[in-house]
């Protein structure tokens, strides 16, 4: 029998659970919050009280999905942050009393880690996994870094947001043209039918291998803003050119960073992680630049892109092998660190 990990998420807004044998996955399962779609973004207080509520049937459908026993759990890993702290206490609370009352040991997992090995589960059909050193472009709702991974446990961040992350540049843009939360899997859908060209958006510039998308936000507002006094259905009537132009901005700005890392380091190896790592216009760019035979991309399946507890699993996996373990005295934290 092999290594089994109950990996539990609760950082933001999804409620997951997954059970994970050595690297293959054997259940995932996710309970996503609709009450936030209402409020154009995520409300702290009912992300906690809905964890609360989820997370016990989430655990129990995931170990019937996997037909394990809960005896034979070798380990509990948990999200310990960053992320919302009464999010993170409902996760934490539970993985302890978890561990405890199987008294098996407790993994705390960095969430922006977890993104970034998520790289390295094992699913069927899957040939090639990134080798050492290799960089990754991490793009979430809170955070946008470009991580130089040098091991399993060795990340040193080479780059970073100096305001907005990617994510909530493509949130912001999709609530200020009024679509619901969270915009950017709609604007990715109505972008593919646009024009990426017909909006041009300025690129900020800012130095070295950081980014900022607080600009981008406001020359949206304010090209709206005009736009919408001549004629009130602009929107309405350019949402897929809208749309795609945006995009094309965020997708731009990231890439360009990307490859001016990859300049600096001389590393080709590429993977994306994190909620973003789903858009279609990011994939799209990463695989024309495999094409052109120049870098060696890695590209995560939808599943393991936006939060999920597979992550969690695989990362609490390799901190299993070193026992790393946690105790009880552990805090979930709010920021990266
Ligand atoms: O990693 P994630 O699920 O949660 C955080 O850790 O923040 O990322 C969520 C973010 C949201 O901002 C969401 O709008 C964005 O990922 N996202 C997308 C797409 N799918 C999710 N952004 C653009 N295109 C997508 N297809
Ligand atoms: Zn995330």
């Amino acid at each position: 029998m092999g290594i089994i990990i109950l990996g539990i998420e609760s950082s933001c807004d999804d409620t997951s659970a997954s059970i994970l044998i050595d690297r293959k996955i054997l259940a995932n399962v996710t309970a996503n919050q609709e009450v936030h779609k209402n409020f154009g973004g995520v409300v702290p207080e009912l992300a906690s009280r809905a964890h609360q509520q989820n997370i016990i049937p989430v655990v129990d459908q995931a170990i019937r999905i996997a037909k394990v026993q809960k005896k034979e759990i070798n380990a509990i890993a948990f999200t310990s942050g960053p992320g919302l702290l009464g999010s993170l206490l409902v996760g934490t609370s539970f993985s302890k009393a978890f561990a405890m009352a199987l008294d098996i040991p407790l993994l705390d997992i960095n969430h922006m880690h977890a993104h970034i090995l998520a790289h390295f589960i094992e699913d069927e059909g899957k040939e090639s996994f990134p080798e050492f050193p290799f960089l990754c472009l991490t793009v979430s709702g809170g955070h946008t870094q470009i991580v130089l991974v040098k091991s399993y446990y060795d990340f040193e961040i080479i780059g970073q947001t100096i305001d907005d992350a990617a994510g909530e540049a493509f949130d912001k843009a999709a609530k200020i043209m009024g679509l619901p939360y969270p915009g950017g899997p709609l604007i990715d859908k109505y972008a593919r039918t646009g024009n990426p060209e017909k909006f041009p958006f300025p690129h900020p510039k800012i130095p070295d291998l950081d980014f900022s998308f607080s600009g981008l936000k406001t020359s949206i507002l304010y090209f709206l803003r005009d736009q919408l006094k001549n004629n009130p259905d602009f929107i309405k009537n350019n949402k897929n050119d809208l749309c795609a132009s945006i995009q094309h901005t965020i997708v731009e700005i990231l890439m360009n960073k990307l490859k001016e890392a990859s300049h600096k380091t001389g590393i080709k190896q590429i993977a994306i992680a994190g909620g973003v790592s789903a858009n279609s216009g990011l994939r799209n760019a990463l695989y024309d630049r495999q094409k052109k035979h120049e870098w060696q991309v890695f590209i995560p399946p939808f599943e393991y892109c936006t939060d999920n507890a597979a992550m969690i699993a695989i990362a609490g996996y390799y901190k299993y092998l070193k026992k790393d373990f946690s105790s009880q005295e552990v805090t979930p934290y709010t920021r990266y660190k």
